[in-house]
């Protein structure tokens, strides 16, 4: 396993104990994607963290990215970077381990909330604490295959057949075939929403939540264009840079939870796919 046991650290984002002594304020600066072995002695059989992306026997998928340092981030070469420290440590004197991160909220596996690309709805409060949950969470959830050969335009979306009535739909698409979101540098040649493939699905569908395996649902020459049909309605929810590798196409029931940030327009979100 290459990803420290300290990612179980996460959600600690506050502490609730105080530290036990002074000078214990200095960060102990974690680097995320590596092993600290100077810090604890090798882990014994036991005590090594089972990490997952199937559990209950093949029936529940997590379709979320891990955080780790070397995720790709808009239009870096660099990727995210540290972006999680232990500033309370109990090799410190501190009574418990605490956390603290700082991530831009389009990091990995997220939603966009209507302020995203809509200043006035921005300025009005459309937050991801505003997002639909009976959207973001339900059955039936479609995970389909787009043909490899194209970005989501009209066409590729009509050769799809999505049933009306379909909600919600996952597209996997060229990007998980690339493994984009496995690489450090962006990469602007993904696949995504043309703005005549965004216009087709609200013209000629029911879908309201619509997911995609890179960072933006929209292809890098229709960036905003795409982005404006999608979120006009305030009805349709972007879940970008979902992990949909080696998960059969077909119909699932989808759960995906972004924490309650006000004012934000994007948040990460986690995700997990069930039979
Ligand atoms: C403890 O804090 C000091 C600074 O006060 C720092 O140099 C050191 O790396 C920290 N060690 C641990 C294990 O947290
Ligand atoms: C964090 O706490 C655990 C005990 O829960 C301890 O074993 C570990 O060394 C601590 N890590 C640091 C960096 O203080
Ligand atoms: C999709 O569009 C991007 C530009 O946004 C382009 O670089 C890429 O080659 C296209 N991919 C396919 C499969 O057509």
């Amino acid at each position: 396993m290459t990803f420290p046991s300290l990612f179980l650290a996460f959600f600690l984002l506050t502490s609730s104990f105080s530290p036990l002594a002074a000078g214990s304020s200095a960060a102990y600066p974690i680097i995320p994607g590596t092993v600290d072995t100077s810090v604890s002695a090798a882990p014994s059989d036991d005590l090594i963290p089972v990490r997952r992306e199937v559990y209950d026997d093949g029936k529940l998928f997590d379709i979320t990215h891990r955080y780790t340092s070397d995720m790709p981030v808009w239009e870096s070469d660099d990727g995210l970077g540290q972006f999680l420290w232990l500033p309370k440590s109990m090799k410190n004197g501190s009574l418990a381990n605490n956390s603290e991160m700082k991530l831009p909220t389009h990091t990995g596996t997220h939603v966009d909330a209507p302020g995203h690309v809509f200043d006035h709805y921005f300025d009005a409060g459309f937050d991801v604490d505003t997002l639909d949950l009976e959207v973001l969470n339900g059955c039936p959830a479609l995970l389909v295959d787009v043909p490899r050969d194209t970005n989501l335009t009209a066409e590729a979306m009509k050769s799809l057949n999505i049933p009306q009535g379909v909600r919600r739909v996952l597209f996997r698409t060229l990007n998980t075939d690339r493994k984009l979101m496995f690489k450090k540098q962006f990469d602007t040649s993904y696949v995504g929403f043309t703005k005549d493939g965004a216009q087709w699905l609200v013209d000629n569908t029911d879908i309201k939540f619509v997911g995609v395996d890179y960072l933006s649902v929209a292809a890098w020459t229709d960036l905003i264009p795409s982005h404006l049909v999608f979120l006009d309605s305030r009805e349709i929810i972007l879940v970008e840079a979902l992990k949909l590798d080696g998960i059969k196409p077909g119909i699932y029931s989808v759960h995906c939870l972004p924490l309650r940030l006000i004012r934000a327009e994007g948040s990460p979100i986690r995700c997990i796919l069930m039979k």
